[in-house]
């Protein structure tokens, strides 16, 4: 079988390299890719976003499965392209990707299916949003409607933050369009976790859980990024009345509301949890696999994911059995000095064929004359499982330190607990 991986972060070398593990899988091509997969695999220079050259290259080649990776493909309606021209997707329609696409749309959805989630209100003109940023006390969370690069969400810890806040993403528009309308949020305490899930259109399937990282420092200093690391399994999911409720509560409701209102949705929903007390209540709906977890997550999966994928295609997830090694994985993260602000790009990376006892992803990394250079702010991520939680990080910290490039760094707490 020949597979299409669209995208090029550490996601989607975890999804090529766990494809690649399948006896079914004959060819993969990554689309644009990294050096990693290039070197793996093939790449195909060819953007995402151009979706009539991304329909044709997969014509061309007779592709048995195209798996979208990011949220951007998705919601621009790359799946209902490609389906429609007659290739098997894995990643939701464009109706299903407004999930992530707006952040008002799942807000709604969560209230009409009353699945618990933080009270809100939405506004289309700044005068009525200023008028409405009290309502819920402070702080208050600011949320552009639209895709921002996980930049658009504003924690406000008092009313003139949340004047500023709104003048940004409404006035100044600094987020484009994707703030035409602002949803404002009542804020939330507790612990955050995510779990992602399977859909075949009918059913929902979690997967192993896992935990993020994803600022940029040690003890959860510094700014937000895009993810610095990730464990699997989550102890917090070691609760198992926490489980039963996510499930009762979250899980059977969600998929309920999706056939109820018509949502057919096949891929990897996010759910992004804050949970207090034993409750837990949605942060929000990512229509795809997060990165860094899919590292973590995917290393320990036993069964095929070509085989899951289809039976999601198919809406035949009751059909197919998934195994989970378990051995816990843990996945630290390599990024550019500087990131998530300005970093440099083209740093040699040396090290890398030193590595023996654990998996090393790429993502922003390029290839040229042989040579491997950074490419972005997340560079790697180093991915280890062991037969503990402290074995696995250990093999990654210690497989990570063979790994340099100028400026680069790395947390040094991920999965690591105070005793
Ligand atoms: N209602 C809330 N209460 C407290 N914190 C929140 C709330 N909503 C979002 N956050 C925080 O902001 C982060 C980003 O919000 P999220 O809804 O996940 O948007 P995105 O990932 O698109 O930026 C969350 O991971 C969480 O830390
Ligand atoms: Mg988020």
């Amino acid at each position: 079988m020949k597979v299409l991986v669209i995208g090029n972060g550490g996601r989607e070398s975890a999804i090529a390299w766990a494809l690649s593990k399948s006896p079914k899988v004959e060819k993969i091509y990554v689309m644009p890719g990294n050096a990693g997969t290039g070197i793996s695999w093939e790449n195909v220079d060819i953007s995402p976003s151009d979706q009539e050259a991304v329909c044709a290259f997969a014509k061309e080649k007779g592709i048995d499965l195209a798996v979208i990776g990011p949220e951007d493909p998705l919601v621009a309606g790359l799946a209902d392209q490609l389906s429609g021209a007659g290739i098997k997707v894995f990643g939701p329609n464009q109706k299903a990707a407004q999930f992530e696409g707006s952040k008002a749309f799942t807000k709604d959805f969560l209230m009409r299916h009353h699945i618990p989630t933080a009270r809100y209100r939405e506004y289309t003109d700044l005068d009525s949003l200023k008028e409405g940023l009290g309502e819920f006390g402070f702080p208050v969370v600011l949320k552009a409607d639209g895709l921002a690069a996980g930049k658009g969400v504003l924690i406000c810890q008092n009313e003139e933050e949340a004047v500023r806040g709104a003048e940004k993403i409404m006035g100044e528009r600094a987020f484009g369009d994707a703030g035409n309308l602002v949803v404002v949020e009542e804020f939330l305490t507790g612990r955050e976790a995510s779990i992602l899930c399977f859909l075949d259109g009918k059913r929902i399937v979690p997967m192993e859980s896992a935990q993020d990282y994803k600022r940029a420092h040690d003890n959860d200093q510094g700014t937000n990024t895009g993810g610095m690391g990730s464990y699997s399994p989550n102890i917090l999911f070691d609760d198992e009345a926490l489980v039963e409720r996510i499930e009762k509560e979250i899980l059977t409701p969600t998929i309920e509301g999706f056939v109820e209102d018509g949502i057919d949705f096949r891929g990897v929903l996010f759910i992004g949890l804050m949970i207090e007390n034993g409750e837990p209540k949605v942060l929000e709906f990512n229509v795809r696999f997060g990165d860094p977890e899919t590292q973590s997550v995917l290393s320990r999966l036993e069964t095929d994911l070509s085989d899951i994928m289809l039976a999601c295609v198919e809406g035949k997830l009751d059909e197919q059995p998934i195994q989970w090694s378990k051995s816990p994985a843990v996945t630290v993260v390599m990024a550019s000095g500087g990131y998530p602000d300005a970093y440099e790009k083209g740093k040699v990376i040396e090290g890398l064929d030193a590595v023996e006892d654990a998996v090393v992803f790429h993502a922003g990394t390029r290839l040229e004359d042989g040579k491997v250079l950074t490419d972005g702010g997340r560079v790697l991520a180093v991915t280890a499982t062991g037969e503990s939680l402290e074995e696995a990080r250990e093999k990654a910290y210690r497989e990570l330190a063979k790994i340099s490039f100028e400026d680069g760094f790395s947390r040094s707490d991920i999965a690591k607990f105070d005793s």
